[in-house]
């Protein structure tokens, strides 16, 4: 079979769909990390006043996540974080959540998903939101560690004079992660 015979999805058979699902997954398995590398990509250049780029800022927070210690997951989340800003300025945390939640822990979802509120306590009293803002999730099982990635790696890495490392330092990681099986949300 080289194409499925129906224009209309409800007149699909079993047959094909097993066909369609089988190129399907061959395809984003070949090219999602690329892909992604590409959104990354397009975060180099303008710094937007601040002193480093996104892609810079995406790099060095994953560099001081694995400094730190953190497990590959978290690692790979460091970097990916801020993956939803090319595309979505206005709810990146959420659409970079979206991304890796079928490769990632519930945990890491949820710190991705929350990390731009979370990042709020060291600015949002200078924009005159509320810095606490966050502390409606004080009891969740998820604050703490949300509470360190920001502390700790997100909200440092804008330093031009960090010992930042390269992206191929983190590539075999992020294959490894994209590698699972996913779990589907359709
Ligand atoms: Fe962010
Ligand atoms: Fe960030």
């Amino acid at each position: 079979m080289e194409t499925v015979s129906f224009t209309r999805m409800d007149q699909g058979t079993a047959e094909e769909y097993a066909f369609l699902g089988g190129l399907w997954d061959e395809h984003h398995r070949a090219h999602l990390v690329d892909n992604l590398f590409a959104l990354l990509r397009l975060m180099q250049g303008p710094t937007l006043g601040y002193k480093i780029d996104r892609y810079r800022h995406s790099l060095q927070t994953a560099t001081r996540a694995l400094r730190d210690g953190a497990d590959e997951e978290t690692v790979v989340v460091a970097l990916l974080h801020d993956i939803g800003d090319p595309i979505a300025p206005d709810n990146h945390s959420e659409v970079a959540a979206a991304i890796l939640r079928p490769y990632v822990s519930d945990d890491n979802y949820w710190l991705l998903k929350h990390h731009g509120l979370f990042q709020g306590t060291y600015y949002f009293d200078k924009i005159g939101r509320d810095r606490d803002a966050r502390e409606r999730f004080r009891d969740h099982p998820c604050y703490e560690k949300t509470v360190r990635f920001c502390e700790r790696w997100d909200q440092t890495s804008f330093d031009p004079d960090y010992d930042t490392l390269p992206l191929e330092t983190f590539e075999p990681m992020v294959r490894r992660i994209f590698a699972r099986t996913p779990r589907g949300f359709v």
